[in-house]
């Protein structure tokens, strides 16, 4: 919520940027009322091998769910990144590489990275990749990360990015679903200093007899650290790129064929394959980067995202490079050496756009101003943050303190499924307010309905949905057509379902509240509550386990949990700890548990379902306001549940 603080469109942001305030209302009027002009003209800003002659091919009816755009358009994605851009900025640098160790970084031109790309891709094809093809990358933020991705473009197989934080157990899952044959990974990682076993990590998931795909493991050497070596299996990536060729003709995909898949938790459930395909994903990703960011020729722009999410793929690797634009990549960690990292990185290599998390920037402001106050920033320009919710005091912090009162926030909503930005500032054009995300993006239609799905207009509050497809909207949910059109379009039908619940201002600007679901958002990382209780009932000692969020200073969303054991089990803080490591290792680090409380007994209803509401109200410390509790099987539950979290 906003104490009503409105920050007008800056002069400096106005006579520099693409659009006012008059030419987005203009335009984005436009894009609803024509979308097949709008975007027709649009798409142009890639190279096409064959040019579309249609644009918008779409129905959200269920019954008949088709979402296609430019479909009998050819490009390829990769040469849109490198080859176009060759004859006019191939010195350019495209890709400033800023490693762990803050001594160690360096540039790679448009021509080097075409040239990496194009061996590798040769060396993907003498692996046996092919077009269609999935490759798990599982990999540190290096500049072969995005080698890797752009040569599996390059040659039409799909590449499936799992994060390098998450574990053995969930790396495996993910290449079983997508029954990749192929990884790409390195030897270690390094991240604040200290090695990520990430090609042990490889091996521990490959071991799993159901994670039985995988013919050939590529390993980037990145710290020369101890590893083990299986011969049949593994290759060294310098050892295959040693005598690739240059010369990799690209392959000419059609529009709506797969880019990529990108696995992302749901409500229920294993996490799904997110499933994009090229031309309207590319489109989409390239606009959105060029008006959200107001991209110009030599600008210096960094996201500090990681590669595994999706912000990596479409604003460090896919936008930018469409763009031609000069993007930085970040191996490292904002607090090390220390918290003023961020900002002597802007210094050092004078970044114009900084674009992060608000768990990032509520982590340095919890260390206090003298950090930050050790780099100039001078150069930035414009301030953006994406991922979850930003409180008005993390944002003033940002824009006061990082911004030195003087760049724009753009406070840019999407998600994973949606390709690229949805809601978010222009600078030019749209005065700010702290909090709000405020209004759509050209061609998207949000709005908010109640419960039974009715469209609520003016001012007021309720679940956001998306009125009608755009350009780099998922396709399918990779394997399960069924479960795409369930999740998205069937809980409002005619409508996309973010989610996410959301407030509409008098003036139309969009307050996102969180989401609705069973999904939480921990640090600006996406996790089903499923998936961590799926975690911890896998545990001998546990009987069930209900997990839900609760507010948290950092993270936006810590992750509390209910546990009931089995009877003979001892509720001892060594068993806490305990499930805490079972579930890293399950899942990963970030899905941690934060608390764990014992609950003899978890509120049901008489069918058996778990109350969550009343077990966030307990997590959130309000026991005051926990609703009717007269449904539940045995009421008396709550009672002791909430004495249990009094003496925690
Ligand atoms: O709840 C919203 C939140 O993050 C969710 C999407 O997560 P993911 O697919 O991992 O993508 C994150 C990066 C795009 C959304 O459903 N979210 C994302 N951006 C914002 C946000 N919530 C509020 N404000 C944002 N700017």
């Amino acid at each position: 919520m906003s104490d009503g603080k409105v920050y007008p469109v800056k002069e400096a942001a106005k006579s520099r940027a693409l659009v006012d305030k008059d030419q987005y209302m203009a335009m984005y009027k436009e894009s609803v009322d024509n979308p097949d002009a709008f975007w027709g003209e649009h798409g142009k800003r890639l190279d096409w091998i064959k040019p579309y002659t249609t644009v918008k091919n779409t129905t959200y009816d269920r019954n008949n769910l088709s979402i296609k755009w430019f479909e009998d358009g050819t490009l390829n994605a990769s040469v849109n990144c490198l080859d176009r851009h060759l004859a006019e900025r191939g010195d350019q640098t495209a890709i400033i590489f800023e490693g762990d160790d803050p001594a160690d970084s360096r540039h790679v031109t448009y021509r080097e990275l075409h040239q990496e790309t194009c061996k590798f891709a040769n060396a993907l094809k003498s692996q046996g990749v092919k077009k269609g093809d999935i490759v798990t990358i599982y990999m540190p933020m290096l500049v072969e990360t995005a080698v890797a991705m752009l040569a599996c473009a390059r040659i039409g197989a799909m590449h499936s990015v799992v994060f390098g934080g998450f574990s053995p157990e969930a790396l495996g899952a993910r290449i079983k679903d997508g029954g990749a044959k192929w990884v790409v990974t390195a030897d270690q990682g390094v991240r604040g200093g200290r090695p990520i076993p990430l090609k042990k990590n490889v091996d521990a998931a490959l071991n799993n007899p159901e994670v039985s795909t995988v013919e050939k493991v590529i390993v980037v050497k990145r710290t020369g650290g101890d590893i083990q070596w299986q011969e049949d299996r593994d290759v060294w990536f310098h050892d295959i790129m040693a005598d690739a060729s240059v010369d990799c003709p690209p392959e000419e995909m059609s529009a709506e064929d797969p880019l990529f898949m990108l696995y992302t938790s749901g409500s229920t459930g294993t996490p799904k394959g997110v499933l994009h395909t090229t031309g309207g994903y590319m489109v989409y990703a390239s606009m959105t980067h060029e008006y959200v960011f107001d991209y110009q020729q030599g600008d210096i722009y960094w996201c500090t995202a990681d590669f595994g999410w999706i912000t990596g793929h479409s604003y460090i690797l896919y936008g930018p490079l469409a763009n031609g634009a000069i993007t930085l990549l970040f191996e490292g960690v904002p607090n090390y050496p220390d918290s003023s990292r961020i900002g002597k990185v802007v210094d050092k290599h004078k970044v114009n756009v900084l674009y992060t998390a608000p768990t990032a920037i509520r982590a340095l402001m919890a260390e206090g101003d003298q950090y930050m106050k050790q780099s100039s920033r001078e150069s930035l320009r414009l301030l953006g943050t994406v991922g979850e919710p930003i409180n008005p005091e993390a944002w003033e912090w940002y824009y006061n303190v990082v911004g030195d009162e003087r760049c724009p926030i753009v406070d840019t909503w999407w998600q994973t499924e949606t390709g690229g930005i949805l809601i978010s500032p222009l600078p030019g054009a749209t005065d700010l307010k702290p909090g709000s995300a405020t209004l759509p993006f050209f061609g998207v239609q949000p709005a908010l309905v109640d419960s039974d799905g009715n469209v609520l207009d003016g001012a007021t509050e309720g679940n956001l949905v998306i009125l009608d497809s755009w350009p780099g909207q998922m396709r399918t949910v990779y394997g399960d057509h069924e479960r795409f059109i369930l999740t998205y379009f069937s809980t409002y039908p005619g409508t996309y379902f973010t989610g996410d619940g959301a407030r509409r201002d008098e003036d139309g600007y969009y307050w996102i509240t969180g989401r609705v679901d069973d999904v939480l958002n921990v640090s600006g990382h996406r996790m089903g509550t499923a998936e961590i209780e799926s975690a911890l009932v896998a545990h001998p000692l546990v009987a069930e386990a209900a997990v839900v969020g609760y507010p948290h200073d950092i993270k936006g969303q810590g992750i509390y949990v209910y546990v009931t054991l089995n009877h003979d089990a001892d509720p001892s803080d060594e068993l806490k700890t305990e499930l805490v490591q079972w579930v890293r290792k399950e899942i990963g680090p970030v899905a941690s548990p934060d608390l764990i409380q014992w609950a003899p007994g978890l509120p049901k209803t008489r069918s058996g379902k778990i109350m969550r509401r009343i077990l966030r109200k307990i997590a959130a410390n309000e026991h005051d306001s926990l609703g009717d509790t007269s449904t539940l099987a045995d009421p008396s539950v709550v009672e002791d549940l909430i004495e249990y979290r009094e003496n925690a």
